[in-house]
């Protein structure tokens, strides 16, 4: 049976996490877009360079947290031609500080990135994932979502917003042959983990049961999956890969 080959978006899909996804969907066949914040100037730089070792992306700057800039980023994508069907709801900041020192900014900053882009993504891309009637939306949460974190009540309040957000969406799409699941990594080797103090970091890794932190191409390779055909019985899902540092 041969794959048909789909349209993905990633946002937040030069670094990271994303850029590992848009590397495996891209393996998968999929044409893969990849969204970054607007203004980067090393962008042209980091598309030749993957281009270089045979990955095609095309890129848009989109600030996530902010609908009309997610409404326009719809629109120059079509006119540029692309139908998506698959999106990945990647792009996410931190901004550490225990509540008693985090400022309103802080807050907001995260809420807005974090959680807010959920409903300025997603909602320009809906309605024509509804009329041709196949979809895949996949939010990326975090461990932190689930079971909290020291310093981070902004991210983890968005974190475990993004799964409600889901669930909800799951229930109104899943008849017309749209899945919405989320994922929720534990403490992957990336950049964002790395900007974490060394000494509260070397704790973290301690606590987790298979002794190091996790790739972001296992994420990848769960989100291709549930990118897949096979997947299509799978929706409203929270599926965790952490190392088995929170089970639920
Ligand atoms: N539980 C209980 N107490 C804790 C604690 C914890 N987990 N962590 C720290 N404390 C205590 C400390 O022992 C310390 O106590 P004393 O004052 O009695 O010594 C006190 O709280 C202050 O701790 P810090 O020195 O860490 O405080 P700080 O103000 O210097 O730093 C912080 C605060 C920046 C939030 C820092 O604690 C931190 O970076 N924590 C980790 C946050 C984290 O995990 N971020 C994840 C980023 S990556 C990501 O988010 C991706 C993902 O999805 C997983």
């Amino acid at each position: 049976m041969s794959i048909p080959q789909r349209t993905a978006l990633v946002t937040g899909g030069n670094r990271g996490l994303g850029a590992a996804i848009a590397r495996f969907l891209h393996d998968a066949g999929h044409r893969v877009i990849i969204t970054h914040t607007p203004g980067n100037s090393t962008i042209d730089q980091w598309q030749h360079a993957q281009a270089a070792q045979g990955y095609a992306f095309a890129a848009y700057g989109v600030d996530v947290s902010d609908y009309e800039s997610a409404q326009e980023l719809a629109r120059r994508m079509y006119v540029d031609g692309y139908r998506i069907d698959i999106l990945v709801n990647n792009a996410g900041i931190t901004r550490d500080a225990t509540l008693r020192t985090m400022d309103k900014s802080g807050w907001d900053a995260v809420l807005r990135t974090n959680l807010d882009s959920m409903f300025n993504v997603t909602k320009p891309f809906l309605d024509p994932m509804l009329e041709r009637g196949w979809g895949r939306i996949i939010n990326v949460s975090s461990i932190n979502g689930s079971k909290g974190q020291f310093g981070q009540t902004n991210y983890s309040a968005a974190k475990a917003g993004v799964h409600g957000f889901t669930k909800a969406l799951a229930q109104e799409v899943a008849r017309k042959g749209v899945t919405v699941n989320t994922v929720s990594p534990g403490y992957l080797a990336t950049e964002m983990v790395m900007a974490v103090r060394e000494d509260v970091r070397q704790k973290i890794v301690d606590a987790i049961p298979v002794g190091r932190l996790g790739q972001p191409a296992e994420i990848a390779a769960l989100v291709t999956f549930i990118a897949s055909e096979a997947a299509a019985f799978m929706t409203g899902s929270n599926v965790a890969m952490n190392g088995g540092q929170h089970m639920s």
